[in-house]
Order: structure tokens, then C-alpha cells, then sequence
């Protein structure tokens, strides 16, 4: 089953671009979007919802995450996001006219399910899973639905279910932005043409694993990873560090490049890499000089950066740049280095990549 991959994380790493490509199938032909993508009752269900919750857990919550920056930027709707776990117990103020949005690579995970129970249980019933298992406990219990078809993922640390995630949501942003008048017909098929091109922007990226490797031979030694973003590669850094946390077991933790300053500055040293999703976007400029409250005590600095950003090389700064610079989708090709990357790390340390210790893939307890 592996083929030519030594592990499943990697071959699942590699896969995304045919797992794009499934997911997002129904793009290939289509002149416009329809909100029957996410089932037959969608268009009455989504029409007048007037915020957006999402639901999830570890990675399905990092997508959540970037979901909410789109949800807002780009269909006009305001969005929260919280972890399955912590709704679940919380008293919260509910609202009916809220589309509650639960996201989940197995549609297994308790902590998931027994929030979206909840969520029902408070009056909510318009629902969505965007889910890998068609025949998930998850997707039986909501109203609406996209199956992602990232095909089975085995290895623990999950990727291309999360790339996955991604484009659904992404999609629902655009149908969501649609029904709100807020996507003209150019506008649509200019987005459009953008999906379609997304699995060869992916193949792209994963064309820099030879430089990700030589990158990952600098972490074996390492104790601790800072991981930084802004906007919505901020959830791209936490999912980078957790991805290392899970498969290396270096501790790893992610921050919004601008929150440096409010604490974690203090931690810096030679001895603390530090890794910066740094696209070529609104926010690059403040993020360079975040960069250099780093350089300045000594940190060194790994760049995930674009073909066109205007970061170089220089004594103590490593630059990879992406292929190309692809706009609000950015975050689905920024977080693929950082797969690769915490992939690499696990096997200088010789860590158990597809089974790291203490974890399950699906975690059907509380
Ligand atoms: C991290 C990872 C976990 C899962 C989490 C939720 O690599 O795999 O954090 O994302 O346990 O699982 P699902 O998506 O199945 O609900």
C-alpha cells in the first residue's frame, strides 16, 4: 500500500494534489457555484443565517480558524471559532439564526459529536459537517454536508485531511458570499479559476522537499520551535507546530507574529528557531520587522516566503520561497513546507511518524 513512500504521512503529504483534485471535482466543469454542494435543503438553510460557529478539534479547529478569516473577508459574516471541547461545557448565549459549522477528518471524534449535540440541544438546527467519512456518526446528526474525499488517512498526523477541509470551506465562503450578494458573476469565475489550479499549485510546492530536508537536518538537535504568522497564516503556524509537536516531540509553539512583543520576545536565544509563514501579502511588511525583533537576540530564522516577497538570505536568515504568491488561498499552499518540514524533523530523530506515541487517529473519547 505504500508504494514507493516510506511512511503514510509522507505518501498522504504527497497525495494532496489528487485529493484536491477529488474534492474539488465539481468545480472542473461547473460555470457557477450552487449551494446544493452541501446538501438538498442547503440554499433554505443558509439563506438568513446571520453568524457562523465552527466546532472541531486539533487540526479540523486550525482549519476552522483560517475558515473564519474568509468567512469574514470575503462573505461579509461574522464567524467564531471554538474547540469541540470547550463549547460543550460552556454556557453560551445561542442564537437560532446561526449556521453551526463541525469539521472532522474521521466524523468520530466525541468531543466534535457531543458538541454539535449540544449546539443542538440549545435550538440550532441548521448544521454542517464538512467531514471525510461519508458514513461518519458526524454527518448522520447534521442537516447539511460536504464529504471531503481526501481517501483514507492513516498516518496519525493528519494533511491532506486538512488541505481538504480547507477547500470545502473555502467553498462554503463563496456560496455563503453568493447568497449574500457579495460575489458578482466575475468575481465568481475569477474564484473559480482559482480552484481549478489549485492541485498544480500544491504539486508546485511539494517540489521544495529536497530544501525542506537539508532544513530539517538544523532541528534534530533542537529543544523548542517558535512558529509565527499573522492574519490567517497565524492558524498556519499553530498547525505547523502542532504537526512538529505530534511526530518530533519538539516543543513547539505558534504565535501571531505581532504578540512577540507581549511575552514570547523573552524566550528568544540562539537556541530557538523560529519559523515564519511569510506570504507576500498585506501583512508581510509588519511581519518583517516582527523578523527582526527576532534577529536582533540572536534567533534564527527559517522563512516560508513567495517567489516575489522581498525577504533575502542573509547571516542567520533562511529563505524558502514558494513557487507563487496565490492570494486568500495562500494559506492551503503555506501550510504543505510545514508538513514536510516537521515530516523531515521526525525522521532525523527517528521518531515513530505514522504512530507517535501517546496519540490515537481517532479520538472517540472524551
Ligand atoms: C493532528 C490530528 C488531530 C485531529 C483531531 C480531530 O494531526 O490529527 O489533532 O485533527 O483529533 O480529529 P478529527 O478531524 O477526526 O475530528
Amino acid at each position: 500500500e505504500l508504494g514507493t513512500y516510506d511512511h503514510y504521512m509522507q505518501k498522504e503529504i504527497f497525495e494532496q494534489p489528487d485529493a484536491l483534485a477529488n474534492t474539488l471535482e465539481m468545480v472542473g466543469a461547473a460555470k457557477s457555484l450552487q449551494p446544493g454542494l452541501f446538501g438538498a435543503d442547503a440554499e433554505g438553510l443558509l439563506k438568513g443565517v446571520r453568524q457562523v460557529l465552527i466546532l472541531a478539534c486539533g487540526t479540523s479547529w486550525h482549519a476552522g480558524l483560517v475558515a473564519r478569516y474568509w468567512l469574514e473577508a470575503i462573505a461579509g459574516i461574522p464567524c467564531a471559532v471554538e474547540i469541540a471541547s470547550e463549547y460543550r461545557y460552556r454556557e453560551s448565549v445561542p442564537d437560532p439564526e446561526t449556521l453551526v459549522v463541525t469539521i472532522s477528518q474521521s466524523g468520530e471524534t466525541a468531543d466534535t459529536l457531543a458538541a454539535l449535540q449540544h449546539a443542538k440541544a440549545l435550538g440550532m438546527r441548521r448544521t454542517l459537517a464538512v467531514c471525510n467519512v461519508p458514513e461518519s456518526s458526524l454527518v448522520r446528526e447534521t442537516a447539511l454536508r460536504f464529504i471531503t474525499r481526501a481517501g483514507p488517512e492513516i498516518g496519525v498526523a493528519s494533511t491532506k485531511a486538512f488541505t481538504t477541509q480547507l477547500a470545502a470551506l473555502y467553498l462554503l465562503t463563496l456560496v455563503m458570499a453568493k447568497l449574500r450578494g457579495r460575489l458578482d458573476a466575475a468575481a465568481e469565475a475569477r474564484e473559480l479559476q482559482a480552484l481549478r489550479h489549485v492541485p498544480a499549485a500544491v504539486q508546485a510546492v511539494l517540489a521544495l522537499e529536497p530544501a525542506i530536508k537539508t532544513w530539517a537536518q538544523l532541528f534534530g538537535a533542537k529543544q523548542h520551535t517558535l512558529f509565527l504568522g499573522r492574519g490567517r497564516h497565524y492558524p498556519i503556524a499553530l498547525e505547523g507546530a502542532l504537526k512538529l509537536k505530534e511526530i518530533s516531540y519538539i516543543h513547539a509553539e505558534a504565535y501571531p507574529a505581532g504578540e512577540l512583543k507581549h511575552g514570547p520576545l523573552a524566550l528568544v536565544d540562539k537556541e530557538m528557531p523560529v519559523i515564519a509563514v511569510a506570504p507576500n501579502d498585506a501583512l508581510l511588511e509588519k511581519l518583517k520587522s516582527n523578523l527582526q525583533e527576532v534577529r536582533a537576540r540572536g534567533g534564527e530564522l527559517f522563512v516560508f516566503a513567495d517567489a516575489d516577497s522581498e525577504i533575502a538570505d542573509s547571516e542567520g536568515v533562511h529563505v524558502l520561497r514558494l513557487p507563487e504568491h496565490y492570494g486568500a488561498l495562500s494559506a492551503l499552499l503555506h501550510v504543505v513546507p510545514l508538513q514536510l518540514l516537521s515530516y523531515h524533523v521526525a525522521l532525523v530523530k527517528g521518531t515513530d511518524v505514522d504512530k507517535p506515541r501517546n496519540l490515537a487517529k481517532s479520538v472517540t473519547v472524551e
